[in-house]
């Protein structure tokens, strides 16, 4: 782009190529103020690589493709985006298409002003530099908000990150001559390198700025007279050299400014080809090419800011129109022209056809810019789009939580419904928004009378597809199924419906323990996810609930792992798509408090709660987790007020989890100390889980029993035989009826919690690890530690190195069953027990804690009895072994 060549910075060149040729392959980021060089120094980076061996993409981000979803990235993605991907989707998409391209070669996405990426693509390049074959490079310009999949890349370590320092005096003159293409007396670099600062465009901006008189060239050496005292700042220079330029040639960079990266076709048609030569010339604007054309864009984004700043809004307005006419007469060939000619509609007031918003809208909703696509969707409605625009701009306010607006959009079309197609696709979506948004629980029954107004069999499965999933998540399971049963009994029905209907049977299927049937009818919904995405996007909701439910109930935390993984909960924000991040948030915290990653389970469980706050969907269930986290970690507290807080937001609406929300209080009561509380409590809930027919949550019920030390407990009806069964044996029992490997180990525990030997009891632990159930491991183990102890079996070091290993992988947990078995050591015990377990002697701890040597030796014996040890060796082992201790806190 310049004319000059590269000065300096032979450090930051060198470590930018090992960055990507080296053998650690961490990528690198430079950040630094405004024409420091970044760009440049990325640039020169990326020319020096070498050619075999690399497959390079250059991404130039700015003000005006930070507008766009994918925007900054216009010039890698193919023009065609499958349709009908989710965001995790997309961004799949995308990887691969970049790894096919790549062929075999080592990715290396350069992003110059990262700070300007639009979210997805900022997420997109976050996932590129997590691949194992691709090494992201950047820059970013200080002072600026960076998008948070960018800032990830340092704080996760897959960058390095490196501030860009001003070019040091020596190099400002060398860059001096070069710009000027011949040496500079001595006092005159002087002069400009110090009022530039070591900036190089801030030098260049001065030079350009000098007035004939100013700047001379005596026997081939340049001299600068010019009379500035204060270094002026960069952006002023810069308004002074545009507000110098012709009409002409200012209206050339006022088109680039708003529509960059514009084809050069284009723009040549829009001014006079004579006036953009001239702003090349100057350095105002560089043209690039691509493999399929010409591109424009500014030499400097300051001189895109300075231009916008300077821009009246009428001129803005105008520009805008003129920009999208020439778009639209040149005719629209790129993937994003379309959103582009949108955008530009809207922001200068020229929105005038319905269908051309609509089109965008629904554009940016697949790709899910929430906000874009909210503000597209308006304005399809408001130029008179009618039903159609309602109904989307409905769908898309739903997702971002204002279903009252939602309500406000359909009802005004109410009276333009013209036949039982739309008639059938109004009454789901407001039944939707009117039953989840606003828990109007009426709306099944209103629906439900509405629905046989319809003749077209295929409008009525779509409203039994609605009217059946409302069911189920308000319990009437039995009309639930048989409405799913009779949409995919119906040859006519939609894709959508169909899959609708299936995802309501399946999640059903796994509350009661059909999980292999549950897990199959998932996988076909998501197979067909291409065929119903456009037509339903909200389907996602219910398939993703229908598939946590499954996963969750399996004890299947590798599974979770995977999903959260593949759908990238943590850079899915990208798309405000809330209800998806914040439910995939909540099954995170699940995965982790069943592996006794207690401080992850907690922070992620409030991550959801925030995702989530203004829903009503699924904030009980959130809440119900954080208080299962804090539970965990003996915090009873937090967990009453999260429970409290659960009971609060709790839609009536999403009954059907009430298995999650009242296990979850029986943990809140037993972390409070009120155990027989919280046994009676699940008792109730095992009986009315099997009322309901909800075994996959039963067994987790009972397991919990198990777990409060009521293995023998009678639970349920009296049978035949005049007697009531065991927690034991109904877990049993169960184990044969609900699917998967978790029940029978589930069932195995409780026989040898209620008198099985402590072999058994670590064999059922070893069960349990190997799921990486680890807190259950341990808790199984404690219970084991514990028989032996009583008994003096010498089996018990084994076993308490056992359950020390299995803590030391756990955060602070502290659970009934791990309390129970362990000992009880007084303070002063605590004291004597750490430092003895340290290797101190008992003089020293008699000296330290100021008694007599005895009555240290006494309290040894003590603490050796109460822990079952031999002696000092195992004391450190033992105490390690004492949950919410590992030999070090406060006791
Ligand atoms: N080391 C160098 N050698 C030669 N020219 C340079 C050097 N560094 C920067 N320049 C020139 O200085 C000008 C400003 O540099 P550049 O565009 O890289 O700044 P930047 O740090 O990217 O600024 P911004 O944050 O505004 O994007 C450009 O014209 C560039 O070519
Ligand atoms: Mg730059």
């Amino acid at each position: 782009m310049s004319r000059w060549g590269f000065v300096g910075r032979t450090d930051e060149l060198n470590r930018l190529l090992s960055a990507v040729t080296g053998a650690e392959r961490r990528g690198i980021f430079f950040s630094g103020n405004a024409g420091i060089g970044k760009s440049r120094l990325l640039r020169e980076g990326m020319a020096a690589l070498p050619r075999d061996g690399y497959a390079v993409w250059t991404i130039a981000a700015s003000a005006t493709t930070a507008a766009l979803p994918f925007g900054g990235l216009v010039q890698v993605l193919p023009t065609e985006q499958p349709q009908g991907l989710s965001p995790a989707g997309i961004l799949r998409w995308a990887v691969d298409v970049l790894q096919q391209q790549a062929a075999g070669r080592r990715i290396v996405l350069a992003v110059d002003d990262a700070h300007l990426l639009d979210p997805p693509s900022a997420a997109l390049v976050h996932l590129v530099a997590r691949s194992d074959n691709a090494t992201v490079v950047g820059t970013s310009r200080d002072g600026e908000q960076l998008p948070l999949p960018i800032r990830a890349l340092w704080t996760d370590g897959l960058v390095d990150h490196v501030e860009l320092r001003p070019l040091p005096p020596a190099e400002t003159t060398r860059l001096l001559s070069a710009i000027l293409e011949g040496p500079v007396d001595a006092t005159s670099a002087d002069r400009l390198g110090r009022l530039s600062e070591g900036n190089p465009l801030l030098l260049r901006e001065l030079v350009f700025a000098a007035d004939r008189g100013e700047l001379t060239r005596t026997y081939g050496i340049w001299k600068w007279t010019g009379r500035l005292e204060l270094a002026p700042n960069l952006t002023d220079l810069i308004d002074v050299r545009i507000g110098q330029l012709t009409p002409g040639v200012r209206g050339v960079v006022e088109l680039v400014a708003f529509g960059e990266p514009l084809g050069l076709h284009l723009l040549n048609q829009a001014a006079d080809p004579v006036d953009v030569e001239t702003a090349e010339e100057r350095g105002l604007i560089a043209v690039e090419h691509d493999d399929r054309r010409a591109n424009v864009r500014l030499a400097h984004p300051l001189y895109g800011e300075v231009m916008r700043r300077r821009c009246p809004v009428s001129r803005t307005r105008r520009l805008q129109a003129r920009l999208a006419e020439l778009l639209e007469l040149v005719g629209k060939r790129r993937r994003d022209d379309l959103l582009r000619v949108a955008v530009w509609r809207l922001d200068s007031g020229t929105a005038q056809d319905p269908a051309l918003l609509l089109d965008a809208a629904r554009q940016a909703f697949a790709r899910y810019d929430v906000p874009l696509a909210t503000r597209l969707a308006r304005a399809a409605l408001d130029a008179g789009g009618g039903f159609d625009a309602a109904e989307l701009l409905a769908t898309i306010l739903m997702f971002a939580d204002r279903p009252d607006e939602a309500i406000g959009v359909l009802d005004a079309v109410a009276t333009d419904i013209e036949g039982d197609r739309r008639l059938s696709r109004w009454l789901t979506v407001r039944g939707m928004v009117s039953y989840w948004g606003l828990s109007r629980e009426s709306t099944v029954e209103e629906i439900a009378a509405r629905r046989t107004t319809l003749t077209d069999s295929a409008d009525q499965a779509r409203v039994l597809a609605f009217e059946g999933i409302m069911r189920l998540h308000r319990l009437d399971t039995g009309i639930a199924l048989r409405l799913g049963q009779t949409v995919l009994d119906r040859p006519a029905a939609s894709v959508a419906a169909r899959e609708l209907a299936r995802s309501t049977i399946a999640h059903l299927q796994a509350a009661q323990g059909q999980l292999h049937r549950s897990a199959t009818a998932i996988n076909r919904v998501q197979a067909e996810a291409g065929r119903w995405r456009a037509d339903m996007p909200y389907l996602q909701l219910a398939l993703e609930l229908a598939r946590g439910t499954r996963l969750a109930l399996a004890g299947d935390l590798a599974g979770i792992d995977a999903i959260v993984a593949d759908e990238f909960a943590d850079l899915a924000g990208a798309g405000d798509f809330r209800l998806g991040t914040g439910y995939l948030a909540i099954l995170q915290a699940y995965a982790a408090r069943l592996r006794g990653q207690s401080d992850a389970a907690l922070r992620t469980s409030l991550g959801a709660c925030a995702v989530l706050a203004t829903s009503r969907v699924y904030a009980g269930l959130a809440q119900a987790e954080r208080a299962q986290a804090a539970a965990l970690r003996g915090d009873a507290a937090q967990a009453a007020e999260a429970m409290a807080e659960a009971d609060r937001t709790h839609a009536p609406g999403m009954i059907v989890l009430y298995p999650w929300l009242e296990q979850a209080r029986g943990a809140v009561l037993a972390a409070g100390g009120d155990v027989s509380g919280a046994v009676k409590h699940l008792n109730g809930l095992a009986d009315r889980l099997r009322a309901d027919g909800f075994a996959g949550h039963e067994v987790h019920v009972l397991h919990d029993l198990v777990r409060l030390g009521q293995p023998t407990a009678p639970l349920g009806p009296t049978c035949s035989d005049g007697g009531r069964r065991t927690v034991a044996q109904r877990l049993t029992e169960l184990s044969e009826r609900v699917d998967g490997l978790l029940p029978p180990l589930l069932a195995r525990h409780a026989r040898a919690a209620a008198g099985g030997s402590a072999d058994e009891l670590l064999a059922v632990a070893d069960g349990f690890d190997a799921l990486e159930l680890t807190v259950y491991a341990a808790e199984a183990t404690a219970t084991a530690l514990d028989r032996l102890r009583r008994r003096r079996s010498p089996a018990a070091a084994a076993a308490r190195e056992r359950l020390a290993a299995l803590l030391g992988r756990c955060d602070l947990v502290r659970t009934p069953a791990l309390q129970a078995g362990s000992p009880a050591l007084s303070d002063r015990e605590w004291q004597v027990a750490r430092l003895a377990a340290d290797g101190v002697t008992s003089r020293v701890i008699a000296e330290r804690l100021y008694l007599s040597a005895r009555t240290v030796e006494n309290h040894l014996q003590r603490i050796y009895g109460k822990l079952g040890v031999a002696g000092r060796a195992e004391l450190r082992a033992a105490l390690r072994a004492i949950p919410g201790h590992d030999g070090s806190d406060g006791g």
